[in-house]
């Protein structure tokens, strides 16, 4: 921060243009091929803290280059030799420094103590000579980086040339956060290791410092293990409901490989071993660690959820099996932190475990959650004798959280803000911005772009403790590399400029226009990147006092065009909503379709923009638009988080809507969601009563669903009361389950209602 200059990085700075085409000399016989590499753009990502382009010639690199590197800079000099010998077909030389001998042409890898922090660094790019500096290796290679991002797409995709053109320039820099991360789940999904080193490399371009990957689930168990073999052969392999065998473990040697590759690009590799929740693959191998004992039966999991198949905490044998499992991490895992999980673990099989219930009477223990944290603790104290750190999600901090945790905070901020005033670390990665298995209609880049991983409720002392953020991609619905690309990129970018920069640095459509230049960039290193954002969206505006909903199509960009279909004709952007149907929109950019289409149910009925008064509060996180929410004509869809269902968590549904007047009334429907896989259950009955005075009230009817709960993935169904009555008021009651049933994986916890409109015709 000493050195630094200003936030002088505009856009016409960064998108000066620096047209090269340049000449070699030729040789007296044959004429030496000429490069034809030019560098179009100057568009760093993230964008530098002090940033001078000069118009001077460029540095010209060829296979005469030569590196020059101080002794404790040798790993450096040759990554920076294998990136050029890539596309110059050429080594270059790498030589010890010698202040003797400043020969042109030459770069300079100088250690130097320009600024404490280990991954600053200064980068100056003259015709004669380049010279990088940073007080650390890491510093180091984030300068590389920089050079690497000053090339064309052509350098990526690694072409054949003679020489390239570096632009005469000037950086100072340094990173805003220190820990700066992005978390891989592969066990939902099996991705082999070139996949990883892929996002190794791609973190390292855009100078994130961590890969936090998640090994162990209840889907999969995907790191060898010595000691106990069944975790490989029995714990790695799923049984797909379609009865095919899917998984994978990765080796030692596969890992050390991996971890050799991630600290050559100075990126640490957290790795996660999920306890005692997550935890039923090891389980399915190993059933005595379990609370139901070693003659249980156990699975591993071929379906999505949380499941209650959790470490018994009453057996010192499953901690011990613990500590062995994470002595085998530690030793091919270099990382000061290790990550424990500690989040979604069901306490349903603790509360009914005569051992696990001993455990508490002995060490006083007055509920399962201060059970978790006794877990958490002892796994901390022996992660700590042997020099290492603990992370785990914020569930650690229920009961009691464990004297020197890290905290991950990812429901909501409300962990990290705990964390940090209880002067313990914590790593950001909320749902609400961070979570790349999200849809674009929730988390786009700009919505990333706008995280702000300091609390607002933080003081400056309290704000030393958030360390900096991650996202997140677990993959569920990620089968392969492809997807994986789509989903992570660029809104891995968008956080890797968050965690570089500080808040009044950040500029979205700056950070846009140079992203623009990056995605032939990312054509080059075949990342198959996805949208920045849903270009079309539909809306509905509910105006209460004229009973009347306004629904319509919108653009996230000036630059596109829309087109607008309504009952199969192409029509306005918006209209009064006087008849059911569905609305649908396409967003194009100079003439050619841009993102998917997008498609919206609406219903018209007699409810519509109609008073709602809540007898039952629904939950902040699925408001889809609070008390308008079921009078709005607008319908759900088969993706829950569509913004459009409305939950309950625990309560009932209950409602009263005033007509405003007493009409007739035929038939009150709704539609609910149930996809019992994430708690969410169809409703065990549908009550509607109606009234006059909206005090005396009458039983218009009562309908109870044919789907049996135990039902798995996601469904709508309607229930519906049909009669022929006169009314002004109408109560609805959808009776929730409340608690997940026994058989289920979650049993015990808060069951969900989701509920989209109440129809009224
Ligand atoms: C999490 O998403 N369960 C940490
Ligand atoms: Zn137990």
């Amino acid at each position: 921060m000493n050195f630094l200059i200003s936030a002088s990085m505009k856009l016409k700075s960064s998108l000066f243009f620096l047209s090269l085409v340049f000449l070699l000399a030729a040789c007296a016989d044959a004429p030496k091929p000429i490069a034809q590499k030019a560098i179009e753009q100057i568009a760093l990502v993230p964008q530098p803290k002090y940033l001078q382009i000069g118009s001077a010639d460029p540095f010209i690199w060829d296979e005469n280059t030569i590196i020059y590197y101080e002794p404790s800079l040798k790993q450096s000099a040759n990554y920076l030799q294998g990136i050029f010998k890539e596309v110059l077909g050429s080594e270059n030389q790498v030589e010890l420094s010698s202040t003797e001998r400043q020969i042109s042409k030459a770069v300079h890898l100088k250690l130097s103590t320009i600024n404490a922090n280990s991954e600053a660094y200064e980068l100056k790019i003259k015709a004669d000579f380049i010279s990088v500096e940073a007080n650390s290796a890491a510093g180091i290679m984030r300068a590389i980086q920089t050079i690497r991002q000053l090339m064309p797409p052509a350098f990526l995709s690694q072409e054949k040339a003679d020489a390239w053109a570096i632009p005469n320039l000037h950086i100072k820099d340094e990173p805003s956060f220190q820990h700066r991360g992005m978390l891989l789940d592969v066990c939902r999904h099996f991705f082999e290791l070139k996949t990883i080193k892929k996002y190794v490399d791609l973190l390292a371009l855009y100078k994130m410092n961590v890969l936090h990957l998640h090994l162990t689930e209840d889907q999969g168990w995907r790191i060898e293990s010595e000691a106990y073999p069944k975790l490989n052969s029995v714990a790695s392999w799923r049984m797909e409901q379609d009865g095919s065998r899917y998984g994978g473990y990765y080796t030692k040697a596969q890992l050390q490989e991996l971890v050799a590759y991630a600290q050559e690009r100075h990126i640490t590799i957290i790795p996660e071993i999920e306890l005692p929740g997550h935890s039923q693959a090891a389980l399915a191998a190993y059933p005595q660690f379990s609370c139901l004992g070693a003659d249980s039966t156990i699975q591993v999991v071929n379906d999505w959820g949380v499941f209650k198949e959790i470490y018994c905490a009453g057996n010192d044998e499953t901690f011990t099996f613990l500590e062995t499992i994470l002595e085998e991490v530690m030793a091919i895992f270099p990382s000061e932190y290790i990550h424990i999980g500690g989040d979604e673990a069901p306490k349903y099989r603790w509360e009914n475990c005569s051992k696990c219930q001993a455990r508490m009477e002995a060490e006083g223990l007055s509920d399962e959650h201060e059970l978790q944290s006794y877990f958490i603790k002892r796994i901390e104290a022996f992660l700590n004798a042997k020099g290492r750190k603990l992370i785990g999600w914020d569930e650690i901090l229920e009961g009691g959280l464990s004297p020197q945790a890290t905290v991950q905070s990812w429901r909501g901020i409300e962990g990290g803000i705990a964390a940090a005033r209880a002067q313990h670390f914590a790593i950001m990665s909320p749902t609400s911005h961070c979570y790349l298995d999200y849809g674009l209609e929730r988390i786009d880049l700009q919505k990333i772009y706008s995280f702000d991983p300091i609390p607002k409720e933080l003081s400056p002392e309290e704000a030393r403790y958030i360390l900096g953020a991650e996202c997140n991609m677990w993959t569920e619905h990620v089968p392969d590399e492809d997807n994986l690309d789509y989903k992570v990129n660029p809104r891995m970018q968008g956080l890797a400029e968050v965690l570089w920069s500080y808040p009044q640095e950040r500029n979205f459509q700056d950070f846009y226009d140079r992203m623009q230049f990056h995605y032939p960039r990312l054509e080059a290193l075949a990342v198959n990147y996805g949208p920045e954002t849903v270009a079309a969206s539909i809306y509905s505006e509910v105006y209460l006092d004229s009973a009347k909903v306004f629904i319509g199509a919108k653009r996230k960009l000036e630059q596109l065009d829309l087109n607008v279909k309504w009952k199969g004709k192409e029509g306005p952007w918006g209209f009064d909503l006087i008849e059911s149907g569905s609305l649908s929109a396409q967003a194009y950019k100079n003439g050619s379709a841009y993102g998917d289409s997008v498609a919206q149910n609406f219903s018209f009925h007699q409810a519509l923009a109609c008073k709602a008064k809540y007898l039952s509060p629904f939950e902040k996180w699925y408001s889809a638009g609070g008390k308008v929410a079921l009078v709005n004509g607008t319908l759900g869809s088969l993706n829950f988080r569509d913004g459009q269902w409305q939950g309950f968590s625990k309560n009932d549904v209950e409602v009263i809507i005033d007509l405003g007047q007493v009409k007739l009334i035929k038939r009150v429907s709704s539609n609910f969601y149930h996809y019992n896989n994430a708690w969410i259950f169809r409703p065990d009955w549908y009550r509607v009563e109606l009234s006059n005075d909206g005090e005396n009230w009458q039983l218009m009817g009562v309908d109870s669903p044919s789907l049996d709960p135990k039902q798995r993935g996601q469904q709508l169904i309607n229930l519906e009361v049909l009669g022929k009555n006169e009314a002004r008021f109408i109560k609805l009651i959808a009776k929730n389950v409340g608690t997940v049933p026994t058989w289920h994986e979650a049993a015990g916890a808060d069951a969900w209602i989701f509920i989209d409109e109440i129809i009224v015709e």
